[in-house]
């Protein structure tokens, strides 16, 4: 299969493009990748992946943040803000409470629009840059917007967003409407609006910058070359295991892409690699189904609701991807309560790390599993916290203090605080 752990690197066709070229992880197909658009392949439709006549070692990379890795990308610089580089935390009072050997926590909310979707823009607005195009578009449930918008406006593009109406954070409004983008709010769900923005992109009107974008994955994968990395200079040897929240499953296929690359040019010993391990909110939880139930692909959840809205999503579009890694990585995935969403953010929050709720998902994840034994206490794990605190102000009150009105006046003040 060729999304094997430990399939080589392969030949490059005919198609590449200095030495990059598009393959579908169905048939095999390959594609030119920059002499025109396609999302998903000509013959059966399935997902592309970016592919690399030469997978890069640890030896090729240079400087800060996601371009720090351009020896694993398609291209040597990108619209940047610049973003990556994002700190690998420690939580003490966390890690004893959990019950692991090392517990580090990956906080993307420091990206320069407070998501992991910054590395991913930085890419693919270059490649939307290459391929001359007009008009850059995304359904989104928040972060993808303000991120898109960002680069957009960076890279002098126009962006139309499409977005669930009543379901997208105000921090993450806030942001697509300042950076210029055209906000439209559907009626319907996030699954609705990327049906949408597909159609409009196959009918050519705009140029989609989903997850379903391979070149989106690939500016993700450097969150796992950060992680590898960092890990390595801090503590000798690689985590047993990376915690994520799942939403379309792209940060999921993207580290499993990193791994690969890294078997692929030897700088990763295969019985190093992460098992990968989703966690989603019990609501919205279709690819936890799948790898329940064992299967090959995804049933789409018509109905989905949790308060962690930025994964609030009922057909993760890149399953196929990303359900081979958690197998071969030997991780698992798990659903999580919306209370234990909130007291997994409160937890964080407690060790100075605001996230907002999706991002809490993978510490609620890895609680339960340890709880259920499946995560053993000689472990060392990274948690991935994906977007920042301040995105969600109203999730950060409701499962915050309530601020108290005082009396103008310090002794009244005193009196108060004493109560
Ligand atoms: N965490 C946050 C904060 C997100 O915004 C998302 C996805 C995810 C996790 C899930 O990541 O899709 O790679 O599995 N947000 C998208 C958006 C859908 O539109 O902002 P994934």
């Amino acid at each position: 299969m060729s999304l094997d752990l430990t399939a080589a690197a392969p030949a490059a066709p005919t198609t590449a493009d200095d030495g990059v070229w598009l393959a579908c992880i169905e048939c095999g197909e390959t594609f030119a990748p920059f002499s025109s658009i396609r999302y998903t392949c000509d013959h059966c439709d399935g997902l592309l992946e970016v592919r690399y006549a030469d997978p890069p070692t640890f030896e090729d990379f240079a400087g800060d943040g996601v371009w720090r890795y351009a020896a694993a990308l398609p291209f040597e610089e990108g619209v940047s803000l610049p973003e990556g580089s994002t700190p690998l935390h420690h939580v003490p009072r966390l890690e004893s409470e959990v019950g692991v050997e090392r517990l580090r926590v990956k906080h993307e909310g420091m990206n320069p629009t407070g998501s992991f979707k910054d590395r991913g823009m930085t890419v693919g607005v270059r490649v939307a840059k290459e391929l001359g195009v007009g008009r850059l578009a995304c359904a989104s449930t928040g972060n993808t917007s303000a991120a898109l918008a960002a680069y957009g406006a960076r890279g002098g593009m126009a962006t139309l967003v499409l977005l669930p109406a009543g379901k997208v954070a105000a921090g993450k409004i806030a942001q697509a409407a300042l950076h210029d983008a055209r906000i439209l709010e559907v009626d319907g769900n996030f699954d609705d609006c990327l049906d949408i923005v597909q159609e409009l992109a196959a009918r050519g009107e705009v140029y989609l910058l989903n997850s379903l974008n391979p070149f989106r994955l690939e500016g993700q994968k450097t969150i796992g070359l950060e992680i590898l990395e960092e890990f390595r200079a801090d503590h000798d040897t690689y985590p047993d295991r990376i915690v994520l929240p799942v939403g379309n499953a792209g940060n999921t296929s993207a580290l499993y892409k990193c791994f690969r690359e890294l078997v692929q040019s030897g700088a990763l010993d295969p019985a190093d690699v992460p098992k990968l391990t989703g966690v989603q909110a019990e609501g919205a939880a279709p690819l936890v189904e799948a790898v329940e139930e064992g299967n090959d692909g995804i049933r789409r959840w018509p109905d989905v609701e949790t308060v962690a809205t930025a994964i609030r999503i009922g057909n993760p579009v890149n399953a196929p991807k990303a359900l081979p890694g958690i197998r071969a990585t030997g991780g698992t995935a798990v659903a999580v309560s919306d209370e234990a969403i909130t007291d997994a953010q409160r937890a964080l929050a407690g060790e100075g790390v605001g996230v907002e709720p999706a991002s809490a998902a993978s510490i609620a994840g890895l609680r339960k599993l340890r709880d259920q034994g499946v995560v053993d206490a000689d472990e060392q794990v990274v948690c991935l916290t994906t977007g920042h605190l301040l995105k969600d102000p109203d999730a950060a009150f409701e499962a915050g203090n309530d601020p108290e009105p005082v009396p103008n006046d310090a002794e009244a003040v005193l009196e108060h605080i004493a109560e």
